[in-house]
């Protein structure tokens, strides 16, 4: 029995076949052979091979051509180019098309060897990378949320728990935490997926239209009122309604909400008749609904209605270990909007990142992340790329007001230097990218660097 791997040896010569069939199931490799390039394509189609020997010079197709086709596959085999008419340009051209090794027959038989088995080792590696990233990714992801911090986790634990039930949520959370797509992942993983997602800010409509909106009117109910109309309670029936933004309901509309809550029916505004809905109610708010319950502006009730499950989504900055995921995240997602590949983050611009406070939290670092992809002209994201309040630090208001008894001008002057010593030290000492960073010319910091008698270390 064959184990070392399955090779596909491509090649019109029957002579050239044969010595490598000969050759390679010596060495305990399983082989398969095709006269041409079409039959090559489709064998590799059907089977996975760990590597391919391809013939350049093929009756119906050469080999670079093969290898082009190839590359379109996922998870295509390793492939190292024989060929009895080796050039310079072709080698070049097969490596930079992606060919692993390049071999003028007659070929040394334990080279070849060689190459083929570290093209074999290579292809291992590279799968073991996919398969990994591939677990990482569902583990730390889940609805397209991104989570790898255990209370992160722990959200994704609840959704998991509470989306079959009918059960009220609040989702709790600071704005731009990800509320919105927590409350659509409840509703994608619970049994009404086929039925709608409505999502409304309550804090954007004014509170008489707000009713009107959620529970419909019927023609008449109200000066303008022409025509009868669903509200959204009907438009989401089976479905979920999402209300944003519930602490700033009215009292008044509070306590229809709550009747719908416990009697699942309602009235239109101005109707007599009683309509039965089945809708999920998730509710969520940046502020605490608690705090709004003891001011007297939320009804208590309706609290504890509205509170069967909450969620508590906590701000970025409390969890720094997910912005590398997140980055990576938005970086796929932006690159592919703008048709740009391979771009990467360079480690200082990645530690700006992480040392931010976020104070827009995930939404802020998405915009961020969205403008450094569109601006960067190279494949690699640098701290310049960030807007100012990114890319310079926070000010140290325990130095500003210390109460030593300094002028205010020696303060200015030593919250100038380290204004610029960070962005120096953010930019590997590069004074033109430093200067880029505080938005003053080179010249001008190259005078500052004098007078305030600062030098690299
Ligand atoms: N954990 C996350 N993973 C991936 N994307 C996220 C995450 N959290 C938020 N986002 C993205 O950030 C943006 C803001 O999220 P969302 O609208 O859900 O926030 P929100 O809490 O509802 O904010 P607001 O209180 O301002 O309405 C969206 O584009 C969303 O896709
Ligand atoms: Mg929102």
């Amino acid at each position: 029995m064959n184990t070392n791997g399955c090779i596909l040896v491509a090649d019109d010569e029957e002579i050239m076949r044969e010595v490598l069939l000969e050759l390679l199931s010596s060495e305990s490799y399983t082989v398969e052979q095709a006269e041409n390039g079409t039959q090559a394509l489709e064998m590799i189609r059907n089977r996975d091979y760990g590597a391919v020997l391809l013939d350049l010079m093929l009756p119906d197709m050469n080999g670079l051509q093969v290898l082009e086709e190839l590359n379109q596959l996922e998870n295509r085999p390793e492939v190292i180019i024989l060929t009895a008419y080796a050039s310079i340009e072709k080698a070049i051209k097969a490596t930079k098309l992606g060919a692993f090794d390049f071999f003028e027959k007659p070929f040394k038989n334990d080279k070849l060897l060689q190459a083929i088995k570290n093209a074999l080792e290579h292809r291992r590696l590279l799968e073991e990378n996919r398969r990994l990233r591939k677990t990482l990714h569902d583990r730390y992801s889940f609805h397209n949320i991104i989570g790898k911090c255990d209370r992160m986790q722990q959200v994704f634990d609840l959704i998991s728990q509470a989306a079959p039930r009918r059960s009220t949520i609040l989702i709790q959370g600071e704005s731009g935490t990800g509320k919105e797509l927590v409350a659509k992942a409840i509703h994608a993983s619970s049994g009404r997926i086929t039925a709608p997602f409505i999502a409304i800010n309550c804090g954007n409509i004014p509170s008489d239209l707000l009713e009107s909106e959620l529970f419909g009117h019927v023609r008449g109910a109200f000066t303008g009122a022409t025509n009868t109309k669903k509200g959204l309670f009907e438009v989401a029936d089976g479905g979920t309604l999402f209300l944003d933004e519930v602490t700033t309901i009215s009292l008044e509309i509070q306590s229809k909400l709550l009747r719908v809550i416990q009697e699942r029916e309602f009235r239109r505004l101005g109707g007599l008749e009683n309509i039965k809905v089945d809708v999920r109610i998730i509710a969520a708010s940046n502020s605490d609904l608690h705090a709004a319950v003891r001011q007297g502006i939320f009804r208590e009730d309706l609290y504890y209605r509205l509170n069967v499950i909450t969620i508590q989504i906590p701000p970025l900055r409390e969890r720094p270990q997910d912005i590398p995921l997140l980055t990576e995240h938005f970086i796929k997602k932006y690159s592919e909007e703008n048709q740009r590949d391979n771009i990467g983050m360079d480690p200082s611009a990645m530690k700006a990142l992480m040392d931010c406070q976020w104070p827009g939290n995930v939404r802020e670092l998405e915009n961020v992340v969205e403008r450094a992809v569109v601006l960067s002209t190279g494949n690699t994201i640098t701290p310049d790329l960030f807007p100012n309040n990114i890319s310079t630090p926070p000010p140290e208001t325990a130095f500003l007001l210390s109460e030593d008894p300094v002028s205010l001008k020696e303060k200015v002057g030593n919250y100038e230097k380290s204004l610029i010593l960070a962005a120096l030290d953010r930019t590997g000492w590069n004074q033109k990218k430093a200067a880029r960073l505080l938005s003053v010319n080179a010249t001008t910091l190259n005078e500052k660097l004098k007078r305030l008698k600062i030098k690299e270390p």
